[in-house]
Formats: C-alpha cells, structure tokens, sequence
C-alpha cells in the first residue's frame, strides 16, 4: 500500500463506546475509524486501520507499518505502561509516530504516569476523545509536509 497511515489500536479499545464513557466517551472504535477515513480521503492518504487486544500482534502491525507506512499513530493503551517490546518495535521505525491517547494519562492513576511507547515516539496527543486521532492525522500530515 502506498501513502499508507497506518492506525493501531491496543487491547479493550474495542469497548469503546461502553468501556467507562465517563472516561472515554461515547464513540465507538467504529466511528472513530470512520472520522479517521474521512480525513484520509479528503487528504489522499490510504488507511490502514487495526485493533488487537494481543501484545505480539501490536509488534506484527508496528513491523508492518514500518515496512509499508509513511506514518504511524498508536494507541498502545495499557500496553503503553507496560509494553518494552513495543518500545523496541517502535524504535526500529524510521517514518513519524504519534502516540494517542483518548483520555489524558498524566491526570490519572501513578500507574499511568510511565510510558515506555511515548519514549520511542515523534509526539503525544492525549485528552481530546475521539479528536485525539484527528489532531494525530493532522500532526503526521505537517510532518510529512515539513520533512
Ligand atoms: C488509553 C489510556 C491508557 O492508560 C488505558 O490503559 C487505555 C486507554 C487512552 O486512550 O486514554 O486503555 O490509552
């Protein structure tokens, strides 16, 4: 796939939608995704969008995106406080990563307060809801505009 923004979401953001909205919202990972293809559409990106609640198929996707991405978004959700082999998966990649977030970590439990996939990324957007993935697309598209 070419001019592919690749999209990977980590585990229980399936729930979206139901999973404490009053943290997270109302949107499901179905209209989020849709948000995201109408910003590609109209900006001549292909999507590449994914969720897996399995830490190794996060590797696989990073890998992918790596080898047919020009830019990676991640929501490593738990994962991000977790996860090294995601770090180093991160770190192998060459094209931009923006790490999402729907809620804003740094306000909530210590816990949440690492992130070891932030450390291998370009930028952070945190605490915006569903928008966060816009804001995301829109970071990765100056990115690529200004590299
Ligand atoms: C999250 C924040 C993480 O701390 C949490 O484990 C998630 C979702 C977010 O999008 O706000 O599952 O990544």
């Amino acid at each position: 796939m070419t001019n592919a923004i690749y999209i990977l979401n980590g585990p229980n953001l399936n729930l979206l939608g139901t999973r404490e909205p009053e943290i997270y919202g109302s949107h499901t990972l179905d209209n989020v995704k849709s948000m995201c293809a109408d910003f590609c559409k109209e900006h001549n990106y292909a999507l590449s969008f994914h969720q897996t609640n399995i830490e190794g198929e996060l590797v696989d996707l990073v890998q992918e995106a790596g080898k047919n991405g020009v830019g990676l978004i991640i929501n490593p959700a738990a994962y991000t406080h977790t996860s090294i082999a995601l770090y180093d998966a991160l770190k192998s990649l060459t094209i931009p990563i923006i790490e999402v977030h729907i809620s804003q970590p740094a306000a909530r439990e210590s816990f949440r307060q690492i992130s070891y996939t932030a450390q291998a990324a370009t930028g952070t957007i945190s605490g915006f809801g569903g928008n966060s993935y816009i804001l995301a697309l829109t970071a990765i598209k100056l990115k690529l505009k200004n590299q």
